[in-house]
Formats: C-alpha cells, sequence, structure tokens
C-alpha cells in the first residue's frame, strides 16, 4: 500500500484544527504539522463550551489555521491524497463549518473528501503514534466521551460499556465547580488531589461490581453536591477522594471489559489497552491503568496528552486509514450531532460490530456521541 499524506479538520467541540498526516497501516505515522486552535478561554466564563459561540470562532479561525498548519508541513494542498474532516459525532454548528470547508477544499483542489468519525479518530490514534496491532481494546475517556470498545479494525467496533449518564470528564467538570474551581476542572482536581487526604469523604462507586462494563457517575456528582452544601470543606480532601472514587470506577469497569475482550479474542496472546481523551492526561489515573494493565498480561498505550484531546492530526490519519481502504465520500454527505462507533446491542450479546449508521439511534443522553 502506499503512503498516503492528508489534510485533516477539527471543529466538532471547542478546538479549532488542521494538521497534515502522512503514512500508512498500520502507522505510525508522521505528522507533518498540527495546529491547535484552543477556545477554551472564549467558554470559560460559562463553565461550559457554549454552541453558538464554539461555531463563530470555527469560522472566523479555520482558514488561518489550515493555511499555517499546510505552511508548517511544507506541503501544498495539491500534493494532499485527501482530506479528511470530522463530520460528527459533535456540536452541529461546528461539525458544519469543518466539513463545509473540507468540501469547499475538496472540489477546489479535486481532491477525495473523507468524513471521519471523531470517535474514531481518537481510537485509531494510537496507531498514528505506536503502530498498534488491531485488534485492541480501547477506553476513551474525555468530556463528551466515556467508552470501552474492542477495535477489530477500521470501521469495526464492539461495544463494551459506556456511560449511562454523564462522562468522566464532565463528572471532573461538574465536580469542580461544585467545589468552586474553574472549568474545565480536571487539572484543578488532579493537583488538588496530590495534597489531599482521599479516605476524608465517602464517596460512592456506581457500577463497581457489575458484569457489564458500563459507567455512571451521575450519582458521584450529587453525593459531592451533598457534602459541599451540608458541610465546609476541605477542598483538597474533596478532590483527592473524588478522584480516588473516579479511579475505583475507571479500573472496576476496565477490568470488566478486559475479561469481555479477552473472550472475544482469545488468540491475543499480549494485548494492548490502549487509553484516549482528555482525561487520559490524568497522572493518577494512567498509573492506575498502568498496573491494572500489567496484572491482566495488556500492554498500555497511552498517546501524548497533545494527541488524547481534541486534535486534526487524529483525524488525518483516520482519513489515512480510511484513504487505504477505498472508503472514500460523496460531497452530500451531512454533519451528524449523534454518530455512535457501534450500534447499541439489542440482544445484549456483545455482538455488534460495525460503525453505526450516520443518527443510528443511541440511548446515551451525552453531548458528543
Ligand atoms: O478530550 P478533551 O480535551 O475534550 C473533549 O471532551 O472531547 O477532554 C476534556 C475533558 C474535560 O472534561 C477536562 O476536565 C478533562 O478532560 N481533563 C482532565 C484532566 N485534564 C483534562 N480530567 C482529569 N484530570 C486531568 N488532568
Ligand atoms: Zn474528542
Amino acid at each position: 500500500m502506499k503512503a498516503l499524506t492528508v489534510l485533516g479538520i477539527e471543529t466538532s467541540c471547542d478546538e479549532t484544527a488542521a494538521a497534515v498526516v502522512r503514512g500508512q497501516a498500520p502507522g505510525p505515522g508522521k505528522i507533518l504539522s498540527n495546529v491547535v486552535f484552543s477556545q477554551l478561554e472564549l467558554h470559560a466564563p460559562f463553565g461550559g463550551v457554549v454552541p453558538e459561540i464554539a461555531a463563530r470562532a470555527h469560522v472566523e479561525r479555520l482558514d488561518a489555521i489550515i493555511e499555517a498548519a499546510l505552511d508548517e508541513a511544507e506541503v501544498a494542498l495539491s500534493e494532499m491524497d485527501a482530506i479528511a474532516a470530522t463530520a460528527g459525532p459533535g456540536l452541529i454548528g461546528g461539525v458544519m463549518v469543518g466539513l463545509t470547508t473540507a468540501k469547499a477544499l475538496a472540489l477546489g483542489a479535486s481532491k477525495p473528501l473523507i468524513a471521519i468519525n471523531h470517535l474514531e479518530a481518537h481510537a485509531l490514534t494510537a496507531r498514528l503514534t505506536d503502530g498498534v496491532a488491531f485488534p485492541f481494546l480501547l477506553l476513551l475517556i474525555s468530556g463528551g466521551h466515556c467508552q470501552l470498545l474492542g477495535v477489530k479494525g477500521v470501521g469495526e467496533y464492539r461495544p463494551y460499556g459506556t456511560t449511562i449518564d454523564d462522562a468522566v470528564g464532565e463528572a471532573f467538570d461538574k465536580a469542580a465547580k461544585l467545589a468552586g474551581l474553574p472549568y474545565p476542572g480536571g487539572p484543578g482536581i488532579e493537583s488538588l488531589a496530590a495534597r489531599g487526604n482521599a479516605s476524608r469523604y465517602a464517596l460512592p462507586r456506581p457500577m463497581r461490581g457489575r458484569a457489564s462494563a458500563d459507567f455512571s457517575f451521575s450519582g458521584l456528582k450529587t453525593a459531592v453536591r451533598q457534602i459541599v452544601r451540608s458541610e465546609t470543606v476541605v477542598t483538597e480532601d474533596l478532590a483527592a477522594s473524588f478522584q480516588a472514587a473516579v479511579i475505583d470506577c475507571i479500573t472496576d469497569r476496565t477490568h470488566a471489559a478486559m475479561a469481555m475482550f479477552r473472550s472475544d479474542f482469545a488468540e491475543v496472546a499480549c494485548p494492548s489497552l490502549v487509553v484516549a481523551g482528555g482525561v487520559a492526561a490524568n497522572h493518577a489515573i494512567r498509573e492506575a491503568l498502568l498496573r491494572l494493565a500489567t496484572e491482566e498480561g495488556f500492554q498500555t498505550k497511552i498517546p501524548p496528552p497533545k494527541l488524547c484531546t481534541d486534535n486534526a492530526a487524529m483525524v488525518a490519519w483516520a482519513g489515512v486509514e480510511r484513504g487505504q481502504l477505498g472508503l472514500f465520500d460523496s460531497s452530500g454527505i451531512g454533519p451528524k450531532a449523534r454518530w455512535p462507533l457501534a450500534p447499541a446491542d439489542p440482544g445484549g450479546t456483545g455482538s455488534a460490530d460495525a460503525l453505526g449508521a450516520p443518527d443510528g439511534g443511541t440511548s446515551a443522553r451525552r453531548k458528543r456521541d
């Protein structure tokens, strides 16, 4: 297979990003440029991402960011093999901006268009960085996603677990807000937790011990709210207690998914656990997952934080992988607010493994997937 050079565009949440990546499956690939403009400061006063502000900021910045990505890569648009853009799931206004721009560039430069599922882009990042072989177990933990999946191949996913309410990053953000910390809450909680007493506040571990690998964080958030309302808290201790509860939940749920992965892929002797998403930047969580993986005979691959959080290099790489399989899209393809990677398994047997149809129903109430 020939190496492909792909321009990637990401606008599904609050990062406006463009990147150029060159490579071929299974990776690793070469990141020629990776330009990210974080809109964090625009949204911080509101305590969360405001969709209208995000869409407007994408419109204002995207052209210059694409230009910067091409300049830095020292590759002209005419030299691209394809243009890839996130087509969902995400905030619809932002996705529209990126996808429409990609369509215009593809049309103008006579290049093929590749519509990328944002979750697939996160899922395949460990191939861009480390050339991780299929199949692998993926734990995707960010502000919008919280999933455990078996990744069999491009477009082939086996759903093991998902959150029935909040995503884990969302739980960090909500707990931080209750404790009077700024948005996004994860980094603040992590640094306070480092000097706090994790056993001071008794917090629940929702779903622990369940046979499924699903997550739930709303009970944890409610418990934090009750504590904050009923007493003057020691913020460091609350942060440490909260983080310890989250770690217990994540490791327990990942442990359950490891058993499912083992039974699905018994032939894989030393499988990989890939962790992606902004929450994977948390050192205590990384260490706990490393310990669990070592105990269970999995090798852990966690891309560097810059590639764990939203970026366009992962979108360009997903474009490389899909492009090599001839999976191009027509300009008629539309943006999707919801686009599950694997459709919910109606029989509960864990046998669903295709990339879900665009807009295929999902029971999740999350904002992103
Ligand atoms: O992947 P990301 O940048 O954006 C999406 O949500 O897609 O993830 C952002 C989330 C936020 O909820 C933030 O609080 C959380 O990741 N986060 C962390 C840490 N750094 C970011 N959570 C825990 N510990 C951290 N160090
Ligand atoms: Zn993301």
